[in-house]
């Protein structure tokens, strides 16, 4: 059984899917593993150490000589078609956004994994690279916003007066949102939140920051597989007015506002955003290339920048690529975690009845499986 690792090569990624650590334990389950050279790189592992790890280390992949390739980023249509028929393809291949590249693995007979269509129930917790990745973006944003603010975050007393605390509203309380709440309080900020979903209350509280009550419809998880469902124009209109003056009294906000698969919730608009304070910054997961927009209207996907008025905002768009050490690490024991479930002594065991495989397969033995995406892919043929 092979197991290849291609060196990852979209512009500013530093991960990479396995890692020496991750190779010693797939040794054991049977399962030889193929890395690019220079796929450590920029995670700063060298391909000696993959090597030392029992890795064979080539220039050149063959994709084509793989039974299970292992990737971060989807790969390209030549390399997709390039895999055997059979072979298993696994990484975050992007399935709410599909292009082609599902028509090609679907072609080629290759059954390939979407990551994050896991489903994020206890069992696949272990396998959740959304999580383990939005962790470290949510700890990253605060980092950022602290570099960006021009006033510290703890309280200060000193012979020469006392520094406030700074004052960070973190809206959306998903992984990224309480990780970022966590940092900041950490930091010494005096912290408030807002998630429409209100199970995130007692978790925002539990954190000890203060839950912002707005008069809005809160969402119940229940019909959503935990995640919010997308809002009314109207909704959102209002939500945005209301938390506005939460924004303009913040030194430092952090967006993680989302909703699966659609374009992300508009939610500070320009006015609002040229009413903080100079010096104020909006760090904007929720940034978009995409869509060209996120949570904040003023944000540009991909960019940092300051408004005329002295509002940096960061919308930078791969936080976990800013940490690729521990980004890497997570990633490769969601990957071990995932392949303990497919590969028994030695051999694929694949099983698409099991809800873990179910739910993340979205091509296999010659057809897209997933209907959302067959559904996706014909609409746009
Ligand atoms: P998540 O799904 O766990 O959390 C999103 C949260 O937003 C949910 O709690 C949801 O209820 C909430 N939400 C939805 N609509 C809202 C609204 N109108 N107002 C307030 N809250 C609202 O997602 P996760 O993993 O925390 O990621 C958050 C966002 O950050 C996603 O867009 C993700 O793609 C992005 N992200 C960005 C990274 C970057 O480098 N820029 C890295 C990792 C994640």
């Amino acid at each position: 059984m092979r197991l290849h690792v291609p060196k990852q090569t979209r512009p500013g990624e530093t991960r990479t899917p396995i890692t020496p650590s991750a190779v010693k334990k797939l040794g054991k389950l049977g399962i030889d593993v193929v890395v690019q050279a220079g796929a450590g790189t920029g995670s700063y592992i060298d391909d000696e150490a993959y090597t030392q790890a029992g890795a064979s280390v080539v220039e050149a992949l063959d994709w084509g000589e793989a039974d299970i390739v292992a990737t971060l980023e989807p790969p390209t249509d030549e390399q997709a078609g390039a895999m055997k028929q059979d072979a298993v393809l696994i990484g975050m291949l992007e399935p709410l956004n599909p292009d082609g590249l599902f028509g090609v693995l679907k072609d080629h007979g290759v059954t390939a994994f979407s990551l994050e269509l896991l489903p994020r129930i206890s069992r696949a917790q272990s396998m959740d690279v959304l999580s383990s990745q939005a962790n470290l973006a949510g700890y990253k944003a605060v980092m950022l916003a602290a570099d960006h603010c021009p006033k510290m975050f703890p309280m200060m007393i000193t012979a020469a007066g006392t520094i406030a605390p700074a004052k960070a509203f973190v809206i959306g309380a998903g992984v990224a949102g309480l990780q970022a709440i966590a940092t900041a309080k950490r930091l010494g900020a005096v912290v408030e939140a807002f998630d429409v979903r209100s199970v995130t209350k007692e978790q925002v509280q539990s954190l000890g920051a203060r839950f912002v009550e707005l008069p809005t419809a809160a969402q119940d998880d229940a019909s959503t597989g935990g995640y919010a469902r997308e809002q009314t124009e109207e909704e959102r209109r209002k939500q945005s007015a209301l938390m506005s003056k939460h924004v303009i009294g913040a030194d430092v906000v952090i967006t993680t506002a989302a909703v699966p698969g659609k374009a992300p919730p508009m939610l500070i608009p320009a006015d609002t955003a040229h009413q903080m304070a100079p010096g104020s910054v909006i760090v904007d997961l929720g940034a978009s290339p995409e869509h060209g927009h996120g949570n904040c209207e003023l944000t540009r996907p991909g960019e940092v920048h300051q408004t005329d008025h002295g509002v940096t905002l960061v919308g930078l768009t791969n936080l976990p690529a800013l940490m690729p050490v521990n980004a890497s690490q997570v990633y490769a024991n969601n990957l071990l975690a995932f392949l303990g479930e497919i590969v028994a002594d030695g051999q694929l065991k694949l099983d698409l009845e099991d809800e873990v495989q179910k739910g993340c397969v979205v091509t296999h033995r010659g057809a897209i499986v997933n209907d959302k995406i067959r559904e996706a892919v014909e609409s746009r043929a």
